[in-house]
């Protein structure tokens, strides 16, 4: 029986029957992940109504707006994959100060091209360190530093007139220690209690600890956090006041989604699934990407899709690529619309140290598995770290623990970045924190800055020239450098992640990256091999420090993108693919001969053929 359990009863007859069509089809598919999850609950019919209650709640409340977006999506269902998608990500208060300030602002985000906004947590955090906000209180009240959720709603619809999609991140794996279930649980609340993973024995404590990972082992040991009120220890995977739900408990799955909705009727049309991972736990494994969390994934997918089926789903799983991979799911059984492509992106980052693009080559070849209408979101810089392991099997240990050191200033290469080593220990391959341009080498007026220029122009040429949506991170547009007083801030100072999130400098002059930008952004714009179902298929060159990769429209459109790792001229020969016909540079305007493209040191082009 996967009839919807209650009758589609609604004031607005139009609506009902969209919302009847839509159940047809995508209900059969939650319901299956539903009671896969929850077969071993009694009361699994009650859950089921509760969980259909919710989502017809939900429907009957989207505003009309939002509704019309829903139709015309549903009609261009690749709309987060035209080419002139590109993205922004910044924190609010550093940005635009507040939601409001953010409104104000909105010329420069299309100047730049800019048509999907990631603000990075918004929502009400705890008070003192919040993790960047990632320790959210509560789910449905904005930070009072940054506004008021009209003032959300308010943002979203000014973005929304500028055809901007609005991103938010759903912190789906934990809540703050003082979010209200957290507090309840506390209090001693049987039922909050579920919410929550509470082992009283520690053997258990360590039978699970055998086969976890660690992200913080230095800032925050371990996975689980000793609360005596509690009885036991709370399931921490990442610091200790952040709490990891239990997705064994229906209870959570149902409440959960309900935020996805609620704010998608603010107005959010793609959400960030924070550490999207590490939802499901298992006992014996490593609790990362378990097959119940790809069907928690799976049932979101299928439940938005009957209540809101204008807004899109990402990954957040900075793993390797064949565990992110997993997220897209299939063209039968899809799970998010987007995930971030971050094994390119450390790539990218490994072949400016070694000269080398076969790594980054390998992660695009690997990444043509991905279905066709699921997409990347591309990306030089985010406000966490580069994670070097999410490249392992793909570089050798004693190679990413180099690269790992070179972005760290302490092994000589060929330039000087300016970054941080970050968790892990001395001599491992440890993550790697630093602003864009300050990995680039940049060090406002040293020697070095044109060629540093150069290689940030090079990483987002080749970042914006590949499929998906290229995200800008904040202040890479003005080549921002490092905070180096993060350290002053007593809640910053222990997590260096806060030396690349700078305050936006709005007196910086624009300068060569962002007329770079500005310039990629707008050559994408209307090209059909810019479509992200046209995936950049690598191209095998002699010299491993020229990466080229080209993009093929059914139409016939073509672009071959073409970069130079190193601090060299070089020469490429790209007459294997070429054909009869001439070649332009698309950023230049030159003409060019495909038996011996010239490339500047750490040059890039964007070739294609030249209309007769
Ligand atoms: C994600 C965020 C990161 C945060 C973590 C815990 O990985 O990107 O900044 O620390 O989740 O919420």
């Amino acid at each position: 029986m996967s009839s919807f359990p209650l009758p589609v009863t609604l004031a607005d007859a139009d609506l009902a029957q969209r919302l009847t069509a839509r159940i047809a089809r995508h209900w059969p598919a939650a319901l299956a992940a539903f009671r896969t999850l929850y077969a071993g609950h009694a009361d699994l019919a009650l859950w089921e109504q509760k969980l259909a209650a919710r989502l017809l709640g939900s429907a009957a409340a989207r505003p009309p707006d939002l509704q019309a977006l829903d139709v015309a999506r549903q009609e261009t269902p690749d709309w987060f994959q035209q080419p002139d998608m590109v993205g922004y990500c910044t924190y609010i208060d550093r940005f635009g100060g507040t939601l409001a300030g953010t409104k104000e602002k909105l010329d420069e985000l299309s100047r730049l091209g800019v048509r999907y906004f990631h603000p990075l947590p918004l929502l009400k955090p705890r008070k003192g360190d919040s993790d960047g906000g990632f320790a959210v209180a509560d789910f449905r009240d904005v930070d009072p530093k940054l506004g008021s959720l009209d003032d959300l709603r308010d943002l979203a619809s000014a973005l929304r007139a500028r055809q901007i999609s609005l991103c938010l991140d759903i912190v789906c794996n934990h809540t703050a220690a003082e979010h209200p279930w957290a507090l309840a649980a506390l209090a001693g609340d049987p039922h909050f209690r579920q919410f929550y993973h509470v082992l009283e024995d520690k053997a258990l404590v360590d039978a699970y600890e055998s086969h976890l990972g660690q992200v913080f082992p230095q800032t925050a040991p371990g996975n689980f956090t000793h609360v005596p009120e509690m009885g036991g220890y709370v399931w921490t995977t990442f610091y200790p006041f952040q709490w990891d739900l239990n997705y064994a408990n229906p209870a959570v799955f149902i409440e959960m989604l309900d935020v996805l909705l609620f704010l998608a009727n603010q107005g959010a049309e793609v959400f960030r699934l924070d550490s999207a991972p590490f939802l499901w736990k298992r006992i014996g494994t490593d609790c990362r990407g378990l097959p119940e969390t790809h069907l928690v994934v799976r049932a979101w997918r299928a439940l938005l899709a009957i209540a809101c089926p204008a807004v899109a789903l990402k990954a957040e799983a900075i793993v390797g690529l064949a565990e992110v991979l997993p997220f897209l799911g299939t063209p039968e059984k899809p799970e998010c619309h987007l995930a971030y492509n971050n094994t390119a992106m450390t790539a990218l980052w490994a072949g400016l140290a070694t000269g080398d693009t076969g790594p980054l080559r390998r992660c695009l070849t690997d990444a043509l598995a991905r279905p066709a209408g699921a997409g990347w979101l591309t990306y030089v810089r985010c406000h966490d770290d580069i994670i070097w392991a999410a490249l392992k099997g793909v570089i050798p240990d004693d190679k990413l623990a180099w690269i790992s050191a070179f972005y760290a200033g302490q092994a000589a290469g060929p330039f000087q970045p300016d970054g941080r080593a970050f968790q892990g220990e001395p001599g491992a391959v440890r993550s790697t924190n630093g602003m864009a341009a300050s990995l680039a080498g940049l060090r406002d007026g040293g020697a070095d800055d044109a060629s540093a220029l150069a290689r940030l122009r090079l990483a987002y040429g080749v970042t914006f020239a590949l499929d998906g949506i290229p995200a800008i991170y904040m202040g890479d547009e003005r080549a921002l450098t490092n905070d180096a007083d993060y350290a002053r801030v007593p809640d910053q100072a222990l997590d260096g992640r806060w030396l690349h999130r700078p305050q936006m400098d709005w007196q910086r002059a624009e300068g060569p990256i962002h007329a770079a930008l500005s310039q990629f952004a707008r050559l994408r714009q209307g090209r059909k091999a810019m479509h992200g179902g046209n995936p950049a298929r690598p191209l095998e060159l002699p010299n491993p420090a020229l990466l080229a990769f080209e993009r093929v429209d059914q139409g016939g459109d073509r672009l071959i993108c073409l970069g130079n790792f190193s601090g060299q001229t070089l020469a490429a020969d790209l007459s294997a693919w070429a054909g009869a016909g001439g070649w332009v540079d698309l950023l230049s305007g030159e003409a060019v001969s495909v038996e011996g493209v010239i490339l500047d040191p750490w040059g890039l082009r964007w070739l294609v053929p030249s209309v007769a």
